[in-house]
């Protein structure tokens, strides 16, 4: 309970006035009117309160990416299969028809940071599409080590586009969370 307080005191406090400070500088979106959208990543389910929050506070569309093979369920192995994937230069074919983002003038990137780095999901997403001449918005959770190389890699792989500062969020990881319960399991049951 207390986490999600804190989390939504966070988005009121901090990533509210932070986005509409950007757009108010950076007047793509908000004074022509262009639509935007919100493509976001989410394993665990932190970087979805954030996609959900955006997509109502600006109604605009939501994409979820996901892979079209499942990842593991398993936290190690995804560990694994998250750096394979980064190893052998993304690419990862995505689930489902994604919706043509070519009427789209703003992007909210909204993705974890895996292995200190963006996500090869999200990657391959700006692999497949063009974003030259939209404005992306990153939205960026971590799980405490910070965003590492993510933004200049998203910025190499849509080389132009124009990239505002990101909005970083230090959430809960996966891995602490079955580490506790895995010691709470070892003393209780
Ligand atoms: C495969 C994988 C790798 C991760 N690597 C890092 C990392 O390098 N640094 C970090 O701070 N957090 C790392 N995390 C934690 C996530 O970035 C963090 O928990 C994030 O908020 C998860 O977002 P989600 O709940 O939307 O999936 C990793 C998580 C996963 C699943």
């Amino acid at each position: 309970m207390t986490e999600i307080l804190n989390r939504r005191d966070t988005f009121k406090a901090v990533l509210l006035p932070l986005i509409a400070a950007q757009l108010a500088a950076q007047p793509a979106a908000a004074q022509t009117g262009a639509a935007s959208v919100i493509v976001y990543l989410s394993r665990s389910g932190n970087t979805r309160v954030l996609a959900g929050a955006l997509s109502r506070r600006f109604n605009a569309d939501l994409i979820e990416l996901r892979p079209r093979d499942p990842w593991p369920a398993d936290y190690e192995q995804m560990v694994g299969w998250a750096s394979a994937m980064r190893e052998q230069g993304n690419n990862v074919p995505l689930a489902g028809d994604l919706p043509d983002i070519a009427g789209y003038d703003t992007v909210f990137l909204c993705h974890p940071i895996w292995g200190g780095d963006l996500p090869a999901v999200t990657a391959s997403f700006l692999q497949s599409h063009d974003l030259s001449g939209k404005t992306v918005i990153p939205i960026i959770t971590h799980g405490g080590y910070g965003i590492g190389d993510a933004v200049a890699t998203a910025q190499s792989l849509a080389p132009n586009a124009r990239f505002t500062e990101p909005f970083v969020l230090e959430c809960n990881q996966e891995r602490d969370d079955l580490a506790s319960l895995n010691a709470w399991l070892g003393e209780n049951l």
